[in-house]
């Protein structure tokens, strides 16, 4: 392991060359995420691997992770194949990949429609939208039919998404986003025609939905397309232009939508191998709600629920990369890492560092007891990232997943399919590759 930092006696750093993995880089294109982690176990804490054309470094120490996202954060941006390449050819210069200034700007205007009192608007619409899937888990259930549970969060989550933007009143309109943005994420190639074409088709339908708006705005909506229409900047006391708004509209369905499937996906992957947390998950929820659905006042009393949300988070973290490119020189770890450098945190390797996490593979929501959680290291556990560009839809997530995760689980048991081969597929997600096959049960209480 990598001592944090080496100094002269006169507590000068000097830095040294980070060890290098020189091997083939198959492995980073077939499975990144084990590639990575393979990495960590071999030379430790900082190494260097090579992602042509430029130096690239994997740090996977919280220590470091800290030092990168916050303390040294300003020297770091988000300039990435992933983000000029892959997401800003969709979501333009939105939140999620636009830089200083722009983003700051946009950050402090559309914060507030995230606060936890605002949250309390999407309740509502999360336990519809989880009620018309159960619906449908219903009729497998009848037929005992096994399903593919990965596809079915796909589409609750990006119900969820879509009726939080736009509100209740866009079905048709809905559906077709829904598919173009599935599309787009399964051929993630911006340069396929197929992909053009598809953006265009979803552009034209998000301006037409926010020339509308424009028409008739107010309506009582509490929706986020309104707030992003309602907002004025502080300083100018103007409105965002369309092209912003369409870029933000995209990027919070990029971002809030199979982040969000995924993490649901592999927590239902985990509980179908793990009957005994199942119970105990139940037993809180009969004790709870006492057959209720959940809101948000319940929440802190679903205690082991919420453990195992964290716990399924910490094994699969939906994003399982976060990189940056270093704008000068830096020092990790006593390291030298030169001037445009990537530098690459990853939250799957991180959550596995047998140094804060023993028996790291191991399924234990009892990580997450209140002792454990203060006691460890700050960042060996960042799911949504961390620093000023955390994820500005976590409380949104974790909502989804305190109400789906108990919603389905008072109605139906589940029962993972024996022996399917279940792949971690690491792109921009992590994603359970082909699906996961289930059947569901329903409970008679
Ligand atoms: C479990 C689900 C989710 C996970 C694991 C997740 C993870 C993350 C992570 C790690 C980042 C930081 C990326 C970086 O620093 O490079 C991020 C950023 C972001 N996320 Fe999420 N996210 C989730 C759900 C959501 C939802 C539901 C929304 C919106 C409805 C959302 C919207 C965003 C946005 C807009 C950003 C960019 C924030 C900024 O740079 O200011 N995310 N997310």
């Amino acid at each position: 392991m990598n001592s944090l930092s080496q100094s002269t006696n006169e507590g000068i750093p000097i830095p040294r060359k980070a060890p290098t993995f020189t091997g083939s880089a198959r492995e980073l294109v077939r499975a990144p995420h084990r590639f990575f982690l393979q990495l960590t176990r071999d030379y430790g804490d900082v190494v260097q691997y090579r992602a042509a054309p430029e130096p690239a470094f994997l740090v996977n120490h919280p220590d470091f992770a800290k030092h990168v996202l916050v303390s040294n954060g300003r020297n770091y941006n988000k300039d990435t194949y992933l983000n000029k390449y892959m997401l800003e050819s969709v979501t333009g210069q939105g939140l999620l990949t636009s830089e200083n200034p722009l983003w700051r700007k946009q950050r402090r205007l559309i914060q507030p429609a995230f606060h936890r009192h605002n949250l309390a608007n999407f309740a509502n619409l999360m336990c519809d939208a989880a009620s018309q899937m159960l619906v449908q888990i219903e009729r497998y259930a009848a037929q005992a039919e096994p399903f593919d549970i990965a596809n079915e969060m796909m589409r609750l989550t990006l119900d969820i998404v879509t009726r939080a933007l736009f509100g209740y009143n866009i079905n048709q309109q809905a559906t077709a986003i829904g598919e173009a943005v599935n599309t787009l994420i399964e051929i993630a190639k911006p340069r396929r025609r197929k992909f053009q074409e598809t953006l265009k088709y979803l552009d034209e339908v998000v301006f037409s939905i926010i020339d509308q708006r424009r028409q008739e705005p107010g309506n009582g909506r509490h929706d986020l397309l309104d707030m992003l229409l309602q907002a004025r900047y502080e300083e100018t006391g103007e409105r965002m232009r369309d092209r912003q708004i369409r870029d933000e509209v995209m990027s919070l369905l990029i971002a809030g939508h199979e982040t969000t499937a995924n993490t649901l996906s592999w927590m239902w992957y985990l509980l179908g191998q793990h009957p005994a947390v199942v119970e105990q998950v139940e037993a809180e929820l009969a004790r709870v709600l006492n057959g209720r659905f959940p809101t948000l006042a319940d929440f802190p009393n679903l205690i082991y629920t919420n453990k195992v949300i964290k716990e399924s988070m910490r094994l699969y973290p939906s994003a399982w990369s976060i990189s940056r490119r270093a704008l000068e020189a830096d020092i990790i770890g006593g390291y030298h890492i030169p001037a445009r450098s990537i530098v690459a945190l990853s939250p799957y390797t991180l959550h596995r560092h047998p140094a804060f996490w023993p028996n790291p593979e191991q399924f234990d929501p009892e990580r997450f007891t209140p002792e454990q959680e203060a006691n460890r290291r700050h960042f060996a556990y960042i799911p949504f990232g961390g620093g000023t560009r955390k994820c500005i839809g976590d409380q949104f997530a974790l909502m989804e997943s305190m109400i789906v995760l108990p919603m389905t689980l008072q109605r139906f048991r589940l029962c993972l399919i024996l022996n399917q081969p279940i792949e971690e597929h690491a792109l921009v997600t992590l994603r359970p590759k082909p699906g996961i096959l289930m059947t569901a049960a329903k409970r008679h209480l």
